[in-house]
């Protein structure tokens, strides 16, 4: 039987199914009544448990967070930047509390080096769960204000530094049969503003 959006969910966050009959009467009220959004809430709480992550640009802001969200929540964490001792404040910070996390200097427009941190992390962990193309930067100003080396750099980190990411992630999950890759965007991206025209 096919699934529809409800049941999908139902389903993967629960386990719990809908019958056929509770489905017809009232399936959000059945998801109530089954303890759905508490069994989900745990679900939250525990899916990272022992999953390995990479996140690119952890050194502050997002990438800082999620590493150290997803640490708490049980993940092995490789924190990847170009701000080595940055990052290796912000390593020392997270694994006060006994979690798993590793410091890995790295420069996303380098696809080479995209790549040696994913098979790295996979031969040392045995797999790569989560691969967050997170690291990015900006360049303020008019076009009047942008040099082509300011393009290019934008360009470089925030396009190509994510194709990279994918890249070398992609082959490596199709080949495991699991894996999410998740790529930091902006509404920038949607909708330009005035004093940013290259990011
Ligand atoms: N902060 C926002 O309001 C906002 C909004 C939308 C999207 N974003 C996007 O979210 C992501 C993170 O932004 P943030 O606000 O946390 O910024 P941030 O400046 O705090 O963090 C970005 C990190 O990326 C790292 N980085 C830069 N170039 C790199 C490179 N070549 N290789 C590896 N690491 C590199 C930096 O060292 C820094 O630690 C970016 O992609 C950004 O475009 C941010």
């Amino acid at each position: 039987m096919q699934l529809n959006g409800f049941e999908k969910t139902l389903v993967e966050q629960t386990g719990i199914r809908a019958t056929k009959r509770a489905k017809r009467k009232n399936p959000e009220k059945e998801y109530q009544k089954q303890g759905g959004p508490e069994i989900a809430r745990m679900n939250t709480m525990t899916i990272f448990t022992d999953k390995t992550a990479i996140i690119t640009g952890a050194a502050s802001g997002i990438g800082r967070a999620l590493g150290a969200e997803l640490a708490q929540r049980g993940a092995i964490v490789v924190l990847a930047d170009v701000q080595d001792k940055m990052l290796e404040e912000v390593v020392e910070s997270i694994s006060i509390g006994g979690h798993q996390v590793k410091a890995v200097t790295l420069d996303v427009t380098d696809v080479e080096a995209v790549k040696a941190v994913v098979s790295d992390t996979a031969a040392e962990y045995g797999k790569l769960d989560y691969s967050f193309n997170n690291a990015g930067i900006a360049v303020g100003g008019e076009v009047r204000d942008c040099s082509i080396d300011d393009w290019r750099n934008v360009l470089d980190v925030n396009l190509f530094g994510v194709v990279n990411g994918v890249t070398a992630a992609y082959p490596l999950m199709v080949k495991q049969g699991f894996g999410h890759i998740i790529n930091t965007a902006s509404l920038e991206g949607l909708i330009p503003f005035p004093n940013s025209v290259s990011y």
